[in-house]
């Protein structure tokens, strides 16, 4: 008897916990920071009932993730969410594979607490298509403090000064940057080069309207000449280096900066390290503030438990509670415009500081490298020539030329 009730009971709370909501998370954040990040939607998720199946694809920038999104879409078997950004979300939109979250976006009156520009990329047609966790910003050079100090160098404030800085290093037998050779790692670099050498509306005319003037001026040799220069900047094992053991270079003083987004001080934050203290974070020189916004979309799928699991992501995705947590540990700054900063560091103050002036005066840019900007075919092109540019040993002539011709065939 007991034994059968036993197994009754069993029997009751498995059909209760299939029941309950379920989510299959395609995402690719897999490093220190970014996994301690994603952990908080697990657990609330969890908190809530939910059964939560990791479906984590290694690679930072998220190539490889996009591409195990596309085997199993073509397999018609679709994960319940997945990581997806900007443009891309209007291009699995038309393809009629995308679910409707508007009844969650609706009850919990996103329209109010999201800025209107970060809406737009979740919407589809009208209708909500996507649920925004962050803002990222790609602008940033990250430093190790010690290494700066014991070299009397300063933040640099322009190219020039950087380059100097750098050449300092190296004449004092330490590496200026810690870079890792994979082209989207390549293309963040290049993207923050085109922003701080030609300005917020070069930027815009180059890497958002693919203006064919933008992309073979004079400016744009002036940033393959830069990124000549950062080539020298970088040690010998930069080739295939995850973005992260760069970012560990400079927490370790094994190199003196690195460029990258901001989901790098989610690793010195995860390593303990303290800004101020042990590293330095400042905007790369120019003006403006290139935005990567973190996002989820729910995939068509069938049966009820895993609609449950969407809607309920969706929710907590912009929640204030998962807003502040998640946002604390990944180094982004939170996408609703209510959520306090009063437990944020001075570098995120910066950042949300930095992107209010840059909202008011049209330096507010879509990152091309972090898929934000452009359909996937046009950023790819343009990636595919920064790399081989930086690879080689190709000329700025060339390499404008290349870029003019690569943007058109992709059109
Ligand atoms: C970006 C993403 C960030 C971070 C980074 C490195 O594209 O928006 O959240 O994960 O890649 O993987």
């Amino acid at each position: 008897m007991t034994a059968l009730a036993a197994i009754s009971v069993f029997s009751l709370n498995a059909v209760a916990a299939s029941a309950g909501p379920q989510a299959e998370v395609l995402h690719w954040w897999t490093s220190g920071g970014e996994a301690k990040s994603v952990a908080v939607l697990q657990q609330q998720f969890a908190g809530r009932g939910g059964a939560w199946t990791d479906m984590p694809v290694a690679g930072g920038g998220g190539d490889a993730a996009m591409t195990a999104l596309r085997a199993r879409v073509l397999a018609g078997n679709a994960p319940t969410a997945v990581q997806l950004k900007g443009p891309a979300i209007q291009e699995w939109y038309e393809e009629g594979v995308l679910a409707d979250i508007s009844s969650v976006a609706e009850a919990q009156h996103w329209a109010d607490v999201l800025p209107a520009s970060i809406a737009g990329h979740m919407k589809c047609d009208g209708h909500w298509c996507a649920a925004p966790v962050n803002v990222h910003r790609v602008d940033w050079i990250w430093a190790n403090a010690d290494i700066l100090k014991q070299n009397g160098i300063e933040m640099p404030t322009t190219w020039d000064e950087f380059n100097a800085a750098a050449d300092k290093l190296k004449a004092a037998g330490i590496t200026p940057l810690a870079h890792g050779g994979q082209s989207w790692q390549d293309a963040t670099v290049f993207e923050t080069v085109v922003l701080g050498l030609g300005g917020a509306e070069f930027y815009k005319k180059a890497l958002v309207d693919l203006d064919h003037d933008a992309l073979t001026s004079d400016t744009m040799k002036a940033v393959f000449d830069q990124m000549r220069k950062l080539r020298g900047d970088v040690d010998a094992n930069f080739s295939g280096r995850d973005w992260n053991l760069a970012t560990a270079m400079v927490m370790n003083g094994e190199a003196a900066f690195q460029i990258m987004g901001d989901w790098a001080k989610g690793e010195f934050l995860a390593a303990g390290k303290e800004p101020g203290k042990d590293f330095l974070c400042r905007s790369t020189p120019g003006n403006g503030y290139l935005y990567n916004v973190d996002s989820f979309a729910m995939f068509n799928v069938e049966g009820d438990d895993k609609k449950a699991g969407q809607d309920l992501l969706a929710e907590l995705i912009v929640g204030p509670s998962f807003q502040e947590t998640f946002n604390l540990n990944k180094g982004s700054i939170p996408v609703r415009s209510d959520v306090s900063l009063d437990k944020f560091d001075s570098c995120a103050k910066t950042s949300a500081a930095d992107m209010a002036s840059s909202s008011a005066d049209g330096s507010l840019l879509p990152s091309y490298a972090h898929g934000m900007a452009l359909r996937g075919a046009q950023a790819g092109a343009i990636t595919d020539v920064v790399t081989a540019h930086f690879n080689s040993d190709m000329s700025s002539d060339e390499a404008v030329q290349m870029l003019a011709d690569a943007v058109a065939n992709s059109m």
